[in-house]
């Protein structure tokens, strides 16, 4: 199938040189013009392409408002920028107005190249059939220190394992680590910088803001410093869960124990929550006030308690727990200090460090319990253009077309 790349070049120069280089790549057609963010609106409204590259020589503010006015109004087509600023600062500015990546000035038939590569790549991410059967699972610690995160991140890799595609969103906006427990922590965008795209996020964008983990998790990580938190609402959270629902099999949700907005949407949206909690007497306190607060809120049929650090010769017993909290015990996980602990600080998911540790077993069978999860035949998400005729707005030259096969 041929992929359409429009490139708007800064310079006829430009454009030039590239043809040059470009006689004609099989299974690509592309249109050149010489213009600028400007021109971006006609473009995208005007032309038929799959996607489009903006040559971008100098970071400019009121261009990026240019292109964010642009990808609002015509959402559906991707655009990618050529830049020589490569900057994390940029690249998230760059998000910020629609832009899906940001690729490497200047632009040579190798930049041509990764575009059709993304297209490729979202064409294939949109045919994998996302399932009804996905989960979204959110695991909420009954006093800090629990496992929360250990266990979302953890079990996370064991389903992955089992060939799930699992996300995990850290959703401790303020101090959230959840990438740390399993991942070397590179710069990426967090979960804040998917939630403030709302109206524009899809998948494409989505894969390719997320950070992922040798054995195959996704994490939006939390932001690593707290900012723009105002801008996060619960609708916009809700776009994102909704959307990681449809992408992946498994949705796991590292939550606090604070109960805000956005707290309240993220637990009205999972399939289940987990409660962990450690058999201590403040820690069966925590789990009675926490489970009397989400049953008020309509959690009842979804709440599990999962005990974490079952150390059997403790001073309080599970059937205490039980009994104080009245509340069935779901699933319990050993204490496993050193393993646990090495994982944790060396940031490799247990299951790889060290897979006969008990905790490890525990996981991968809670992993196999949750798994199969059943897929079915998804959307599409790129939309249709509407093609509309006329160019009046069109102030760029058509330089050249050349057709391939
Ligand atoms: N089953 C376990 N055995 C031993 N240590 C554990 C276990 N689960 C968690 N931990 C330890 O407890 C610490 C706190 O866990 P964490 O997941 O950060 O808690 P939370 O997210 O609930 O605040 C982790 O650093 C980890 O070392
Ligand atoms: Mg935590």
């Amino acid at each position: 199938m041929t992929t359409r790349v429009t490139f708007i070049c800064s310079s006829k120069k430009v454009c030039d040189e590239l043809l040059a280089q470009a006689p004609g790549m099989p299974g690509v057609e592309f249109t050149a013009h010489v213009g600028s963010a400007r021109t971006l609106l006609a473009v995208l409204q005007k032309e038929w392409a799959d996607v489009v590259l903006l040559d971008f020589p100098v970071a400019d503010e009121q261009a990026l408002e240019q292109i964010e006015a642009a990808t609002l109004q015509v959402s559906g087509t991707p655009v990618l920028l050529v830049s020589p600023d490569l900057s994390l600062p940029f690249l998230k500015s760059a998000m910020r107005a629609g832009v899906r990546d940001v690729l490497p000035a200047p632009v040579t038939v190798d930049t041509v190249q990764r575009a059709v590569d993304y297209v490729q790549e979202s064409k294939s991410i949109s045919s994998r059939f996302p399932g009804a059967g996905s989960m979204v699972l959110a695991f909420v610690p009954v006093k800090g220190g629990a496992g929360a995160t250990f266990l979302a991140t953890n079990l996370a890799e064991a389903l992955a394992e089992l060939d799930k595609r699992v996300l995990v969103i850290d959703l401790n906006l303020y101090f959230g680590d959840a990438a740390l427990y399993v991942a070397n922590r590179k710069p990426t965008a967090s979960v804040v910088d998917m939630v403030l795209q709302a109206r524009r996020l899809d998948a494409t964008l989505l894969a390719s803001s997320v950070l992922r983990t040798q054995g195959g998790v996704h994490i939006l990580p939390a932001p690593d410093l707290p900012g723009q938190l105002d801008a996060v609402t619960p609708d916009a959270l809700e776009a994102l869960i909704l959307l990681a629902r449809m992408e992946y099999d498994f949705v796991m949700l590292d939550m606090s124990r604070t109960l805000n907005p956005m707290a309240v949407k993220a637990l009205d949206l999972a399939d289940r929550i987990y409660m962990a909690v450690q058999l201590s007497l403040p820690a069966i306190q925590g789990l009675k006030r926490l489970s009397t607060v989400f049953q008020g809120l309509g959690y009842a049929s979804k709440l599990s308690v999962v005990v974490n650090r079952l150390d059997k010769g403790g001073a309080i017993r599970l059937e205490e727990l039980v009994y104080a909290a009245n509340m069935p015990v779901k699933r319990t996980l050993p204490n496993s200090e050193a393993a646990v602990a090495a994982s944790v600080n060396q940031g490799v998911p247990l299951i790889r460090l060290a897979p006969r540790d008990l905790v490890a077993r525990a996981l991968q069978e809670w992993a196999r319990e949750l798994s199969p999860v059943m897929t079915k035949p998804g959307k599409h998400w790129f939309k249709v253009l509407s093609h509309q005729s006329g160019m009046t707005l069109f102030e760029s030259i058509t330089l050249s077309r050349s057709n391939a096969s």
